[in-house]
């Protein structure tokens, strides 16, 4: 049996799809890969009975300093980023899965500044994003010109604010909703556009204002997600990737999305008090 007192604590803050597989995944694999879960929260209490032990379920958000845990993962909704995500360095490594809440340069200036204050890393997963961090070496080295993103999907997989996408019909084919830039793009698209801020943090020289994202409306794709990144460097240097994540009709997150975010959790055990890609 793994020594309880070497695993790293980790605490889970939403219990949708993602917090959902999280979860199971630390129960079922977590001693092997060093993981150990202490609590989990959600806003609605009772969607956790039954499924996770009643000794692990946080009645109240702000009680989370009683568990002590290395690493919270947010995985529900940026207003929580918001709210908590500086109480949360404030104790513990904190991974945002919602990382829209960063384009608000308030919120991203007090994450900032809590992590450097207090020594914890503030981890942005990759998520759908292929080559986050060496768009991030580009933008360290001080070569990064220009970074754009497209993400394009089947209409039933996009949760827009506004009226962007109502009135879409099957056969449709392929419609731009919106390009811009990220920071214009994360209020309209909270939920969708989560990969493009991870862009935009990874590529903080451009930051939200200067990293450009386009949403992308398509109904022949029925069965991936697909997402385009277009990074241009000193002299002539350029990327193009595209990357296919397999999902079902009407899903938000791709399937690969899920192992990507495991993988990252994997990742958090403290690299000082900055923002960390992983
Ligand atoms: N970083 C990435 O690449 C990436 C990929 C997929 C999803 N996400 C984000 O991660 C989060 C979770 O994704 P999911 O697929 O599990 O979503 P989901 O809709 O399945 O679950 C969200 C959970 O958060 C709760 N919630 C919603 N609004 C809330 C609020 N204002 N306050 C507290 N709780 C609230 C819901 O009740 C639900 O339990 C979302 O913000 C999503 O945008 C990020």
């Amino acid at each position: 049996m793994a020594d309880k007192s070497k695993l790293m604590k980790v605490g889970i803050v939403g219990y949708g799809h993602l917090g959902q597989y999280l979860v199971e995944r630390i129960q079922r694999e977590g001693p092997a890969a060093g993981l150990c879960l202490v609590f989990v929260w959600n806003r609605n209490t009772e969607r956790l009975r039954g499924s996770v032990p009643q000794e692990l379920i946080l009645e109240q958000l702000r009680q989370f300093t009683e568990r002590a845990a290395d690493v919270i993962v947010e995985v529900c909704h940026p207003h929580i980023v918001k709210e908590f995500g500086a109480q949360f360095l404030s104790s513990a490594h904190f991974m945002v899965g919602s990382p829209t809440a960063l384009a608000d340069p308030q919120v991203d200036a007090q994450l900032r500044q809590a992590a450097a204050h207090h020594g914890k890393t503030l981890y942005v997963p990759s998520g759908a994003l292929w080559g986050g961090q060496d768009i991030q070496r580009l933008n360290n080295s001080g070569a990064l010109k220009a970074l754009s993103i497209r993400m394009s999907k089947h209409p039933s997989c996009f949760r827009l604010s506004g009226d962007l996408l109502s009135d879409w019909t099957e056969g449709e084919g392929r419609r731009v909703l919106f390009k811009g830039s990220v920071a214009d793009l994360c209020p309209l698209a909270p939920n969708n556009v989560n990969t493009m801020a991870a862009a935009a943090i990874a590529a903080d020289s451009l930051g939200f204002a200067g990293v450009t994202g386009e949403i992308v409306s398509d109904t022949e794709l029925s069965q991936f997600h697909v997402v385009e990144v277009e990074v241009t460097g000193a002299s002539g240097f350029s990327v193009a990737t595209v990357r296919r994540n397999p999902a079902q009709l009407g899903a938000v997150t791709g399937r690969a999305t899920y192992g990507s975010f495991w993988n990252s959790l994997l990742c958090c055990e403290g690299h000082g008090g900055r923002v960390y890609l992983c």
